[in-house]
């Protein structure tokens, strides 16, 4: 028999999204912080007994959560991730997902028109509760795994970063709080600098962040600055506005200066998470889609930059250069 298990598995892989968002909509993990029954807990969060039991066994299930002779408790995991009082939390983030997951029901429609499913401005100004939800999503995301960047990525020496296309400004303060003689300029779309400005106003580093308003597909990034950082951009851009975009850092950079890319990229049609990420940018954007790590290097290199590495660091790629 040829296995139907990759069928199966892909078709019910929502059932997983959705148990995990409903979890997170009816406050399960907060409720968790104190281990309970069921019942008692669907009188606590007002569920029905029937549903509460089912999504709990779910969560159980998924490893999202343990239960012990009836009673439920979170997960180390689920309680630093999960709840909404841990710094860890990424309980934002999971409602933007759960919020533009209805839009996936439309890919069979952009694949056949290559246009997104809904307005690309709704997550960039357009729409305020989802902007909002975008950048502190973003800042909950990057929270959790900017630390692999920030420890393997070496920018001592360096007196300016430039963090073009930065948006909640996260690897900027964190990288600033590593390199205390760093500043760092922050480029943006004006509408998520606002809201950026009050999460870089509490990161204890802000008098050395500056913070530009910039489309990065027209303006430049200015010059002096003697390292660089692009992190989570490229992907919404064509390869042309890429190479334009590296051209434009590599000529204002300082000479010496260090050039970090920092996204999901592809590496022979791999990791599948990365593959797919293209797909949520055909859903939600004009232009882009998941960038082959190699011809990003490619690029980069065209740009002028030298010692260009790829280093993988699951779920992201990073791509170091040096200008001479
Ligand atoms: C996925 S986020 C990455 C944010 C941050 N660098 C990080 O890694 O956490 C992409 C960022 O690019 C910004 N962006 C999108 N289009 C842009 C443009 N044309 N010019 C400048 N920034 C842009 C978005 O507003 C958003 O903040």
């Amino acid at each position: 028999m040829i296995d139907p298990t990759p069928i199966y598995d892909a078709a019910t892989a929502f059932w997983k999204s959705s148990a995990l968002f409903a979890a997170c909509r009816v406050g399960l993990f907060d409720a968790l912080n104190e281990p309970a029954k069921a019942e008692d807990l669907a009188k606590q969060l007002d569920l029905s007994e029937r549903g509460a039991l089912a999504l709990l066994d779910a969560c159980v299930a998924l490893d999202l959560l343990e239960k012990n002779e009836g009673i439920y408790s979170n997960t180390p995991t689920g309680k630093r991730y999960l709840t909404s009082t841990s710094p860890e939390s990424l309980l934002v983030t999971l409602e933007l997902q759960a919020n533009t997951y209805p839009m996936w029901m439309n890919l069979s429609e952009s694949v056949k028109k290559g246009q997104p499913a809904i307005p690309p401005q709704d997550l960039l100004g357009g729409d305020r509760e989802l902007t909002r939800q975008f950048v502190v999503g973003m800042h909950q995301r990057a929270l959790g795994i900017a630390e692999s960047l920030v420890n393997v990525v070496d920018l001592s020496g360096c007196r300016l970063m430039a963090d073009i296309g930065g948006g909640p400004g996260t690897y900027s303060t964190m990288i600033l709080k590593r390199y205390p003689e760093l500043r760092s300029r922050i480029f943006d779309l004006a509408p998520i600098q606002e809201v950026a400005k009050a999460l870089v106003s509490t990161s204890g580093v802000a008098d050395r962040i500056e913070m530009i308003p910039c489309d990065a597909t027209a303006d430049d990034f200015g010059d002096g600055y003697d390292a660089a950082l692009i992190s989570g951009l490229l992907h919404r851009m064509t390869p042309e506005i890429c190479q334009n975009i590296l051209e434009k850092v590599y000529t204002g950079m300082e000479s010496g200066g260090k050039l970090v890319l920092n996204d999901l990229f592809t590496l022979d049609g791999k990791p599948a998470l990365a593959v797919l990420f293209g797909l949520q940018f055909l859903l939600t954007n004009e232009t882009g889609g998941t960038h082959d790590a190699g011809d990003m290097a490619a690029w980069t290199s065209d740009a002028g930059f030298e010692d260009v590495q790829i280093t993988a660091m699951f779920p992201y790629m990073f791509i170091t250069a040096r200008k001479a």
